[in-house]
């Protein structure tokens, strides 16, 4: 028997090397202090990840300014946040030996209007209401030189931060509606300057982020950026201007690309896993192999060993990502490294409920990452509502709580 090609290393245009192909990609753990500190219950989850195995561990997205933040319990990082509970984050997330990125994100329009109600966003368009609740994201304005410049100087920020933390790579979220993937579409990025019109204008707030980000963090440190594959909206980023944004981010350097689609208006990203769709944007991954030669992650829908084995054999991918399934079993890696498992599973869900679909399954998983960082086992048995209740009120407490100070 030849040895799972899941075990083999990868090294990076930057010279990290990855320990093996499996990396969990984000989630949003919804675990920080009031302050957006790291707590002592997210440091806990952390170090159950590390234990189990994947090569890579992609933090939940974490917010570049305390003042943008997605969700009430986000991490933030801000002028005066402090190192120490980051530095106890990193070291539990590597524990292990593998990495540990952090992802970088800033919401734009994506926030509730509870946290922000009157969010920057490229252009002044309004977003369709998530769950069609009346009103549960602000009217965006359209920023202003001076509040672009601020929002790269913090992404640049953010990662020396996250470096000077102990952890050891960032991921800038680019895909699902937030700020980065609002200036790349047409649909919410309708600016006649330089950050919009033409894919170069739109890609020109990706690019610079990056370029920033390199600037502050060196040439030795993993550089990723997620990003959508499209939009899956009429009218918006197409597969096409996908690829041409790769062919950009080749040029100007980057360490890891994960392929990833949609937003809260369309969530495809979280659809429902059934077989045949197994590892929905896999077909992009292996048409951009012909258009670029990046170190390329696809995530959505991963669950088989043998389709992943068969991914990374064929060289459609390098890094074979994961979401949901760490949050029902945190070994679950080691256990597709190993050949004990054939098949990843996801957290369980209500029966009858299952048909709400991909945003009630983020709930299941945002429930179990709870119950781990409190020391628990992961695999809910949701035996009555309080289970249901629990879940709901973790992943939505901002749609459902009054207006912060
Ligand atoms: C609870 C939850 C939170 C998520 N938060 C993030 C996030 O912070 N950043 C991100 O890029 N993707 C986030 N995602 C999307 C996942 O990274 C991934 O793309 C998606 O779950 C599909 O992968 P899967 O089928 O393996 O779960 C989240 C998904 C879930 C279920």
């Amino acid at each position: 028997m030849t040895a799972s090609k899941l075990n083999d290393p990868l090294t990076l245009p930057c010279g990290a090397l990855l320990p093996n192909r499996i990396a969990k990609a984000a989630m949003s753990e919804h675990l920080a202090s009031p302050n957006q500190s790291p707590t002592r219950g997210l440091v806990r989850l952390y170090e159950r990840w590390s234990a189990g195995g994947a090569g890579l561990l992609i933090t939940g997205n974490v917010m570049i300014d305390r003042t943008h933040l997605e969700a009430v319990r986000n991490v933030a990082i801000g002028a005066d946040s402090k190192i120490e509970r980051f530095r106890d984050w990193a070291e539990a997330g590597t524990s292990h030996g593998n990495q540990l990125w952090m992802q970088l994100n800033h919401p734009g329009r994506q926030t509730p209007r509870h946290l922000n109600p009157d969010p920057g966003a490229p252009s002044a368009v309004e977003p369709v209401n998530l769950f069609r609740r009346a009103k549960a994201f602000g009217k965006p304005h359209a920023m202003d030189e001076a509040e672009i410049g601020q929002a790269i100087r913090s992404f640049a920020s953010a990662a020396a931060f996250a470096k000077a933390a102990g952890f050891t790579g960032v991921q800038v979220h680019g895909a699902h509606g937030y700020l980065v993937s609002q200036f790349l579409s047409p649909l919410t990025n309708q600016r006649s300057d330089r950050w919009g019109g033409s894919l170069e204008n739109r890609a020109r707030f990706a690019r610079t982020v990056l370029g920033e980000i390199r600037k502050a963090v060196g040439d030795e440190f993993p550089i990723a950026i997620k990003l959508n594959s499209a939009d899956f909206q009429r009218g918006g980023f197409t597969e096409e201007e996908s690829m041409r944004v790769l062919g950009m981010l080749q040029e100007d350097g980057i360490d890891l690309v994960e392929v990833s689609g949609g937003s809260y208006e369309a969530r495809v990203m979280l659809d429902k896993v059934e077989n045949k769709r197994e590892a929905f944007f896999l077909e992009y991954a292996k048409k951009a192999r012909f258009e670029v030669d990046i170190p390329m992650m696809v995530t959505g829908g991963f669950r088989a060993r043998s389709i992943m084995e068969d991914a990374l054999a064929e060289g459609a991918l390098d890094v074979v990502g994961m979401a949901r399934p760490f949050t029902n079993d945190p070994s679950v890696a080691r256990d597709l490294l190993d050949g004990r498992t054939e098949r990843a599973a996801d957290p369980p869900v209500m029966p009858g409920l299952g048909r709400l679909g991909g945003t009630f399954e983020a709930m299941m998983s945002v429930a179990q990452m709870g119950l781990m960082a409190r020391g628990k086992s992961p695999t809910l048995r949701f035996g009555g509502l309080s289970a249901v209740l629990s879940a709901l009120y973790q992943e939505s407490a901002d749609l459902f709580k009054p207006k912060r100070s």
